[in-house]
């Protein structure tokens, strides 16, 4: 088969950091290639030098035979590349359809033809069996739906290459196959489908070929029925790791958290409990209400009614902070928004929640900051030259485990973990596992909502799943299981 695409020596450095290191890699036409490399390897630089995003330092880009030393934007476009980000580009206040047509030429210069694009858009749709109205705003869809449209969008532009950078990281189980439904389509149609993922079980179910990549350069690329997932894992990590779930034998106290018909806007009602030394697993669907749940418990949206009690005493929450000091610590699952302070340094974001206990009459203790910093840092193992870096410099997954390091330093007795693992890769989530599971045998509580499968069964010591806000079933370690947890979330 021909080579569609094609980096040859590519070399990008970011000061401190070699993002890509003589780096080559071939794609051939039709096939769906997946990329693995932990947080940091250079995944999303090489997809931003495709793209003519971000420019190399040497080496080039080959699309269908012609070598492009200096890429753009536009170039790249023109031959075909089309690429969805890590994070989407839609603006959400105009229509799908003129998401779809953004930058094209569309009418004339004054009036664009929302006519010709509305149709177009609804046969494009059709023809990915997508029922979405190009008349509704890209802002009120959901997360799944906007990426859907990312596809749409895409495809519009009559793209060759359709590059994915980690699709399935804010989306639910269900939704994947749907991705998956239109991602083969393409290769049938005899697009090219680079796919980046940290999730093995998917990178198996949907790839022709695997390449891994490693600081920056090139390991392997291996026809995915050539592989084992252990080969896998040990290409991308350079050593052998088991990939099962730490053992834990602590048994739970008293509860530490009730939650007693606690109600928000539209149908939520929910009564729950967590208790000391526990790691709480809440299944569901995405919008079952785990995620509303966890922001009242965290102080950033408030309650109808109901009542949410710590140690057994009442307590109201009118922000984040008065939660902390409850001793109620989350990690949002939006963690660009929510999460991280990206124009400020690791430094100064991971000791962020923990002011008060590392200063001394209102003063804070820098040395015991950057202490704070060093150590978690260290422990989820943030990939970056220095810890002034920006957050804003960090690759997607180091990101987010700043997010999760800056709440682990705060060490409030409960923490809520809101999808931990997103975007992270295998080693770094398996120290995340061990640190939940530390933490639990200090006696901390941990509610951890997943959409996760392996991670809910493997990690809970108690599952609670929740149907379209309400709980519509508990299970103790003895009954888990695949099928109940999914029979729970649909509210069979
Ligand atoms: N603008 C930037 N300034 C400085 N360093 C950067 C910049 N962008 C990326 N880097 C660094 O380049 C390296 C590769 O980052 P990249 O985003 O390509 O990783 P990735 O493989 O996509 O990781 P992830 O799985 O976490 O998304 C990282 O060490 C990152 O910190
Ligand atoms: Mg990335």
């Amino acid at each position: 088969m021909a080579a569609i695409l094609e980096l040859k020596g590519i070399r990008k450095e970011y000061p401190g950091v070699v993002a890509l290191d003589d780096f080559s890699i071939s794609f051939e036409e039709g096939e769906i290639h997946s990329i693995m490399g932990e947080n940091g390897a250079g995944k999303s630089t090489m997809i931003k030098i495709i793209t003519g995003a971000i420019p190399a330092d040497c080496g080039k880009v080959i699309i269908n035979g012609r070598a492009f030393e200096k890429l753009n934007p536009a170039i790249s476009k023109e031959n075909g590349i089309g690429a969805i980000y890590q994070e989407f580009n839609m603006i959400p206040s105009l229509s799908v359809a003129e998401n779809i047509f953004l930058g094209d030429k569309t009418g004339n210069a004054i009036m664009p033809d929302f006519k010709f694009m509305h149709r177009r858009a609804g046969e494009i749709m059709n023809e990915l069996g997508v029922n979405i109205d190009s008349r509704r705003m890209v802002g009120e869809l959901t997360t799944a739906q906007q990426q859907l449209v990312e596809i749409a969008k895409a495809i519009g532009k009559k793209c060759r290459v359709l590059i994915m950078d980690e699709p399935s990281a804010s989306i639910a189980m269900a939704e994947v196959e749907n991705m998956f439904r239109i991602v083969r389509q393409l290769k049938a149609s005899g697009v090219t489908v680079i796919y980046i993922s940290h999730r093995i079980d998917e990178v198996f179910q949907i790839s022709d070929r695997v390449s891994v990549m490693r600081d920056g350069r090139y390991i392997a690329t291996k026809p995915i029925r050539d592989v084992t997932k252990k080969e896998l894992i040990a290409m991308m990590v350079g050593r052998e790791l088991t990939e099962s779930f730490p053992g834990r034998s602590a048994p739970a106290g008293e509860p530490v958290l009730e939650v007693e018909n606690l109600s928000g806007n539209g149908d939520f009602h929910i009564s729950l409990e967590l208790r000391k030394g526990e790691i709480l697993g809440l299944g569901g669907l995405v919008g079952a209400g785990r995620t509303e749940l966890a922001k009242m418990l965290a102080g950033d949206i408030r309650p109808s009614s109901g009542e949410i009690r710590v140690n057994g005493r009442s307590v109201r929450f009118r922000d984040s902070s008065q939660a902390i000091e409850a001793g109620i610590g989350l990690v949002p699952e939006d963690r660009k928004l929510e999460g991280v302070f990206l124009n400020y340094t690791i430094e100064w974001n991971i000791p962020v929640m923990s002011l008060k206990s590392i200063s001394k009459f209102g003063v804070i203790d820098f040395a015991k900051a950057k202490a704070l910093a060093e150590e978690y840092s260290k422990r989820l193992m943030i990939k970056t030259p220095s810890l002034r870096q920006l957050v804003r410099n960090l690759s997607g997954g180091n990101q987010q485990k700043v997010a999760v390091a800056k709440v682990l330093a705060a060490k409030t007795n409960i923490i809520i973990f809101d999808e931990p693992t997103r975007g992270i890769d295998v080693g770094a989530k398996q120290e995340i596992y061990r640190l939940m599971n530390e933490l639990a045998e200090q006696g901390m509580s941990i509610m951890m909502i997943s959409s996760e499968m392996e991670e809910l069964l493997g990690m809970s010591d108690r599952i609670v799943v929740l149907h379209e806000g309400r709980v519509s079933g508990e299970l103790k370690k003895e009954e888990f299981s695949q099928e109940r947890v999914l029979e729970l979330s649909s509210g069979i």
